[in-house]
């Protein structure tokens, strides 16, 4: 069962230069969850932020802290993370072997767990873990940049994630990441989703513009 769509702005399009700032601007306008993109420049081609930043600007909003690890190894990072106030934190299938260990990991420190999709990854690698996620992140760009072109070939992996999540009955997160705008935003729901990050579409429209380009991408 699909929940309301809600929107996770990557504060990776931030002004990093004043991150405390944009992380209460997308607060007050209507982000339901903070989307925090940590890059490792060894599993994806660019370096992003570590867990010190994520808990520098943890107390500016009480709003749910989605975090998205793109590094390889994960799991001795999962603590950090968890300490540093992530919510719900989000390892990618390909980052390791043993992704059934790191999702464990991950409720043992009390946080939902997430499993994130590479485009070339089929929908059946969660085939076993189904009982144990609480939200998949199916990736409709390349991870490592911001900006890029959504890949609308993803949409059919959307809508066989839906229907496995739909078969379990249990509620776990649909959300899509990349290249998500307001065209691309109606098609992710369509499939099936039900949480979208958003970090173009929500940051290029500058703080005067947060909270319409929020609700556009929620539908109105
Ligand atoms: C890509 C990141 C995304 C990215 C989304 O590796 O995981 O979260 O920041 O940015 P846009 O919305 O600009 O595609
Ligand atoms: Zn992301």
């Amino acid at each position: 069962m699909s929940q309301p769509v809600r929107i996770s702005p990557s504060i990776l399009s931030a002004d990093f230069a004043k991150l405390g700032e944009e992380v209460r601007a997308i607060d007050a306008a209507g982000a339901d969850w903070i989307h925090v993109d940590v890059m490792d420049g060894h599993f994806v081609p660019n370096i992003s932020f570590g867990p010190a930043v994520m808990k520098a600007i943890r107390p500016l909003t009480a709003k749910p802290f989605d975090v998205h690890l793109m590094i390889a190894p994960v799991d001795r990072y999962l603590d950090a993370f968890a300490e540093a106030g992530a919510d719900t934190i989000l390892v990618h299938v390909e980052a390791g072997p043993h992704i059934h260990r790191s999702i464990q990991h991950i409720k043992g420190l009390g946080k939902r767990a997430g499993v994130a999709l590479n485009p070339g990854t089929p929908a059946k690698m969660l085939d076993y873990l189904m009982d144990d996620v609480d939200e998949v992140l199916v990736m409709t760009v390349d991870p490592g940049f911001g900006g890029q072109h959504f890949l609308s070939g993803q949409l059919k992996k959307v809508a066989a994630i839906r229907r496995m999540i739909d078969a379990t009955g249990r509620l776990i997160d649909l959300e899509v990441d990349g290249g998500v705008d307001l065209q691309t935003a109606r098609q992710c729901v369509e499939a099936g989703a039900d949480a979208l990050v958003a970090g173009t579409a929500v940051f290029r429209a500058g703080p005067a513009g947060y909270r319409a380009a929020i609700a556009g991408l929620r539908g109105g």
